[in-house]
């Protein structure tokens, strides 16, 4: 599968499990589809010392600008889409991979301010969120009543903040929380991103209706378990429209992103290529 309109240079900001992948997927695949690596950069550049070209090395992310990239892909976290995330709107369209940022309503403003002023697009990995593209669809023809998404491993898969991470576990499975999306993105930033993409591809529940439930279960030591659950208004019959996923994701022991969703990553950058550079927030 060759994209449109190439070469397309892509920049890379984070250098962890997600980063590693795609500067590997971009490095060997990138170039029969068109795809350049502009930049790579890490907060710890040591971390890509012997594996990423030193001219890719960015050591500055502020001078991204002189890499003339098209597409920026963030998988660092949420703290870059605080602090730069209109700033790289400026110079290219921007793929978000840590989404619970957009739970914060300024740095929501501040991407579609940007977005609209520099014309280029704020795209939402979908990451884990299976049928994310069905839940869009139901949302937009007004069939959507309720979602909810409940993300379940081991504690050791957590990286918790604030009240969360001293919130007391009351035996093998523990609902650490249960409520709006809005609520729990600031204290898990790093495990609520799957309820974030699902609080973007439903906008008319948005962060404050979209339920996020997380729950730490002993008995996930290598799985990420994903549920959504969603429902459309009382049919005539008194019934109404379900549906129910489970994604098992096989996870290394502690790490925050399980395998296929590595794999769905590298597919939502192939994606993002294709589409235009429309300004607005588009899931990918
Ligand atoms: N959308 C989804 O469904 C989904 C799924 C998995 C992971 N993610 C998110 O993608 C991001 C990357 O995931 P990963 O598995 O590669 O994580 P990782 O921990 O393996 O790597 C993260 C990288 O970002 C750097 N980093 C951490 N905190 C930072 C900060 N405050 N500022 C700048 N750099 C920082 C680390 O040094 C590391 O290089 C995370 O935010 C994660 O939550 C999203």
């Amino acid at each position: 599968m060759a994209v449109d309109r190439v070469p397309r240079r892509v920049g890379v900001v984070g250098y962890g499990r997600l980063g590693q992948s795609l500067v590997s997927h971009l490095l060997t695949q990138g170039p029969e589809l068109g795809l350049e690596l502009a930049f790579v950069w890490n907060r710890d550049p040591g971390r890509m010392a012997g594996n990423v070209p030193l001219p890719l090395q960015l050591q500055d992310l502020n001078a991204l600008g002189e890499r003339r990239p098209d597409l920026v892909v963030e998988v660092a976290h949420p703290q870059i889409i605080h602090d730069s995330g209109a700033h790289i709107l400026r110079h290219a369209s921007l793929l978000v991979g840590s989404p619970s940022a957009l739970a914060d309503p300024a740095t929501e403003h501040q991407l579609r301010e940007a977005s609209h002023r520099w014309g280029h697009a704020v795209f939402v990995a979908r990451g884990a969120l299976w049928g994310s593209e069905d839940i869009t669809r139901l949302d937009a023809a007004g069939g959507l009543q309720s979602l909810r998404v409940t993300m379940a491993t081991h504690p050791d898969g957590f990286r918790l903040e604030g009240p969360l991470a001293a919130a007391s576990r009351t035996g093998p499975r523990t609902v650490l929380y249960e409520g709006p999306v809005r609520g729990l993105c600031p204290w898990a930033p790093r495990n609520s991103n799957t309820m974030a993409a699902a609080a973007l591809a439903a906008p008319s529940l948005g962060f404050d209706h979209v339920v996020g439930v997380l729950v730490a279960d002993d008995s996930l030591p290598d799985m990420h378990v994903v549920e959504v659950e969603l429902s459309g208004p009382l049919g005539p019959s008194g019934r109404s429209f379900a549906v129910r996923t489970r994604r098992e994701n096989p996870a290394e022991r502690g790490a925050v992103t399980g395998s296929a969703t590595v794999t769905a990553f590298w597919r939502s950058v192939l994606g993002c290529c294709q589409l235009p550079s429309k300004p607005g927030i588009h899931l990918c």
